[in-house]
């Protein structure tokens, strides 16, 4: 099981994992640089990550699908709503509870299941999921976590099977925690040896925080808001913080 609780790298500078089951149960937690609390979720849209929909318009999504990290399941919930069988995690058991909940309000057949993502114990389906799609849940992950997931979806996905990931891009280390380096050769590292990129480009995930909320949960250390980009928001207000969009194929 993946350390749910703070914890520091080599340097001792490092916070390796924040706690999500206390933040979905609806406790402050910490994201950002400077230690500060908040009970906000960042990434609460109530509606599909809008990557993941411009992914399903264009056909790059086949079925059976797994999502792993789910969160709050709207993205599993959009996906078996365009018709494809989904099953999706989360490590942590009341982000499921609320999914699940949600599946129920809509009679949705998506499988909502508690799993760690390093480990994957209790995910399957008949023929290995076609498409891994993972929402923001790879830069929870410290190096060797992130090598023992990337490693492990192979049990449980098809020959060829397609891994959609957001992630945040390494400028963001400058206001959140990281557990790992997110630059473009140390994610290509990650992949090497169980996946071939097919793409690799910078891209913008939707938060559900206005520029005022965000600044608040996590304002710029000082000193590098030469480098900060993010300051953009969408037609409805909503910051956009820059990621990495990677598609890879298993090798
Ligand atoms: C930033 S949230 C993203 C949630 C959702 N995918 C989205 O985009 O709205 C990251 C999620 O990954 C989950 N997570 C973190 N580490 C995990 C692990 N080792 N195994 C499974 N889930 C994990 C957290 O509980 C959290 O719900």
């Amino acid at each position: 099981m993946a350390d749910l609780h703070p914890a520091h790298d080599d340097q001792g500078s490092r916070e390796a994992a924040l706690d999500f089951e206390a933040m979905y149960q609806g406790h402050e937690i910490s994201f950002g640089a400077d230690d500060r609390q908040s009970d906000l979720i960042p990434w609460e849209l109530n509606a599909p990550q809008p990557l993941i929909v411009e992914l399903e318009a264009a056909g790059e999504i086949t079925g059976p699908v797994l999502e792993c990290g789910c969160g709050l399941g709207d993205n599993a919930l959009f996906l078996a709503g365009r018709g494809y069988e989904v099953t999706a995690f989360d490590a942590a058991p009341s982000a499921i509870e609320r999914s699940r909940a949600k599946a129920a309000a809509i009679d949705s057949p998506v499988t909502f299941t508690v799993a760690d993502a390093t480990e994957l114990h209790g995910i399957g389906v008949a023929g290995g999921f076609r498409t891994v799609v993972d929402s923001a849940m790879l830069h929870c992950l410290d190096a060797d976590q992130r090598r023992a997931y990337l490693a492990g979806l192979r049990r449980v996905c098809a020959p060829g099977a397609r891994l959609h990931a957001l992630c945040f891009r390494g400028e963001l280390a400058a206001r959140l925690k990281m557990p790992a380096d997110m630059d473009e050769r140390s994610l290509r590292d990650a992949f090497r040896n169980d996946w071939t990129i097919r793409r690799m480009e910078p891209r913008h995930y939707t938060t559900g925080l206005t520029r005022q909320a965000w600044q608040s949960l996590a304002p710029a250390v000082s000193g590098t808001s030469e480098r900060d980009d993010t300051a953009t928001v969408d037609q409805h207000g909503r910051v956009l913080l820059p990621f990495w969009q990677i598609t890879a194929e298993l090798t």
